[in-house]
């Protein structure tokens, strides 16, 4: 019998499968993992610059010569896409980066067993694992993943944070603090982008309850199956602003949903992968888009990502900024910001759909 876990008040039964653990050479892939839907669907390859998400370049956003024309591109790629490539000198130096992203390696690599000293446990979130997994007959996805609670420092709980390799939580730190500030400038720059006060939505996000998370993302090869599994099931983010990184360059695998369309993203070297998620498109009355991405596989090669999530404050009660609603009507409802994360994260992935339901249309 699977041992419950919960999420506040609510059961959440632990019925994972890792990918890791059926993924040996030619052996059977499970029947949970298998679904028709990943090699239905039609998919944008990427090549062509006008059928890929916008490239947003931070230089540009900070010179006073190109800012302005840069935060109207911005703006609209956020309201478009929900998605944009940032590049250029974004301030989290390759250095920095590059140390987490090998330590990240590093963990994963090991046996099982090892990582395993980090597994999430019945009251946590958190941890090695799969997520979003509430059901026995869900179909699963083809990753494994670490998540972490970064910020603030307080409510790291180190039963879950690797001491393999040793370097590990120094890089994370390091790494968190930065792109912390980068969301932040970002999130001034989009406000300014749509001609709304620049420190509206960045003063959400900052300060002493900032909330941040990472997911590592563990994309195994599939080969005998990589049409017929989904790495990451459609979803939306729930939280403002996510950052991730990817390590393997060439190895495709994120794809984002437009005009119900798959569009492949071909992640550019060095580059952050910047998307809107729930929370911001709530605060901005629908004007920023969170948008349902997924994951694919790769029959050959794994992928590893490295998400941070930039959540909105602590106590906020999450509706719609007054500056948004402006000449428009309130298009969401209000709800604590607590109890839209706990229902997040208490149901399986369900592309836009736990938005959806705030709706007041
Ligand atoms: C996520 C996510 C995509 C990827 O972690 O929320 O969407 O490419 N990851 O790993
Ligand atoms: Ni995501």
């Amino acid at each position: 019998m699977a041992e419950a876990r919960t999420i506040g008040s609510l059961p959440v039964p632990n019925v994972q499968v890792l990918a890791e653990t059926c993924n040996g050479g030619g052996e059977h892939v499970p029947e949970r993992y298998l679904r028709t839907e990943a090699s239905s669907d039609e998919v944008i390859a990427s090549g062509d610059s006008n059928l890929a998400i916008p490239i947003i370049d931070l230089g540009k956003l900070l010179d006073p010569q190109s800012s302005e024309e840069e935060c109207v591109k911005l703006g609209s790629a956020c309201q478009n896409w929900g998605f944009f490539q940032l590049i250029n000198n974004h301030g989290v130096a390759d250095e920095m980066t590059g140390n987490l992203m090998s330590d990240i390696v590093e963990f994963f690599k090991q046996p099982l067993e090892a990582k395993k000293e980090c597994s999430q446990q019945p009251d946590s979130l958190e941890g090695y694992g799969q997520a979003f997994v509430v059901s026995e007959d869900q179909k699963l996805d083809w990753a494994d993943m670490l998540y972490l609670q970064v910020q603030p420092s307080e409510s790291r709980d180190l039963r879950f944070w690797p001491t393999r390799p040793a370097s590990f939580r120094h890089s994370l730190d390091v790494y968190a603090s930065e792109t912390a500030k980068l969301a932040c400038r970002l999130l001034e720059f989009m406000a300014k982008g749509v001609g709304a006060e620049p420190s509206m939505l960045r003063g959400m996000f900052e300060g002493q309850g900032q909330l941040q998370g990472m997911r590592a993302n563990y994309y195994p090869p599939c080969q005998q199956a990589a049409d017929r599994v989904l790495g990451l099931s459609p979803h939306t983010d729930a939280c403002g602003l996510t950052l991730l990184r990817q390590l393997n360059g060439d190895v495709q695998g994120l794809q984002v949903k437009k005009d119900g369309k798959w569009f492949a993203v071909d992640a550019m070297d060095g580059s952050f992968i910047v998307n809107v998620g729930d929370a911001l498109e709530i605060l901005s009355n629908g004007r920023f888009k969170s948008v349902e991405h997924r994951a694919v596989i790769n029959p050959n090669k794994e992928r590893i990502s490295v998400a941070m999530f930039h959540y909105p404050c602590q106590d906020l009660i999450l509706g719609p900024l007054p500056e948004f609603v402006k000449g428009d009507k309130v298009r969401y409802r209000s709800t604590s910001y607590k109890d839209f994360m706990m229902q997040y994260f208490a149901a399986k992935l369900d592309g836009r759909g736990h938005l959806e339901r705030l709706k007041l249309e």
